[in-house]
């Protein structure tokens, strides 16, 4: 890839078709998720070597729920294992931990673990990595809505205060920019209730590729057309 190229800050991926990739191999859903959790971890290294400051990722919706059981569960233990796994290293990569969406609803041990490598990693300085489970933007909002009203509700806020920016701080997404670029991987044209706010000027980038086999070159073929995209964040041309 050229020298030139402008990298995204934040990179968003909706990382979808794991179930698609697990058919065509006449296999059960649950392998195509355990495939996708490898390739997650690739893409950490691969956004962090093409310099990548931000990466948010879509693991599970307030929707998936909806799923079979054995699957839901299946899922909650890749991402239990993902981060035993993971925990250790993302230390020694520097990276920064964090997850966004209603952990309340999860496993015990496994908020515990969220809450340990996000306290473990804090002050990393490498790639910011944020996971999303249990995320849905409008659950997100509902739930800053309730903290605003709380907080005006207390005197530490005025209504007057209310403006985006103050919004955005009451988001889980807080610490983060706003994405630049989101990826949907699997052909899949919808934003299924991920980070409906924070994209608002994002580009988006579609592809046909399901998310196991989503790789290095796929990713760089999205920044490759990022760099095409003319941001104009509502001004004209001069
Ligand atoms: C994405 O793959 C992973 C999750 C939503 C957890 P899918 O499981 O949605 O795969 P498809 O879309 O059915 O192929
Ligand atoms: C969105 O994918 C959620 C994740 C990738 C985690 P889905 O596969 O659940 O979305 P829909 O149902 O096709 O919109
Ligand atoms: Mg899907």
């Amino acid at each position: 890839m050229a020298e030139e190229m402008k990298i995204p800050k934040h990179l968003a991926i909706i990382m979808d078709g794991n179930g698609r990739w697990a058919k065509q191999r006449k296999m059960p859903r649950t392998y195509g998720h355990a495939a996708g959790a490898k390739v997650v971890e690739q893409i950490c290294e691969d956004a962090k070597n093409l310099g990548i400051e931000y990466l948010t990722v879509y693991a599970f919706s307030t929707e998936n729920w909806k799923r079979p059981e054995a699957e839901v569960k299946k899922i909650m233990s890749l991402i239990r294992e993902y981060l035993k796994k993971q925990e250790k290293k993302m230390m020694k990569e520097n990276m920064a931990f964090s997850v966004i969406g209603d952990r309340s609803r999860l496993d015990a041990d496994i908020i515990e673990i969220i809450d340990r490598v996000e306290k473990n990693t804090k002050d990393n300085t490498g790639l910011k990595f944020c996971v999303a489970i249990n995320y849905g933007s409008r659950d997100e909002m509902v739930r800053a809505m309730r903290n605003v009203a709380k907080d005006v509700k207390e005197g530490k806020i005025l209504e007057s205060d209310i403006n985006e920016e103050l919004f955005s701080s009451y988001l889980d997404t807080r610490n983060y920019p706003d994405p630049d670029l989101l990826i949907r991987t699997s052909g899949e044209e919808r934003l299924s209730n991920f980070l409906m706010w924070q994209l608002a000027y994002a580009e988006f980038y579609f592809t046909d590729v399901l998310w196991p086999d989503f790789n290095k070159a796929e990713l760089e073929k999205a920044i490759d057309k990022y760099n095409k995209r003319d941001r104009r964040f509502g001004t004209i041309e001069e």
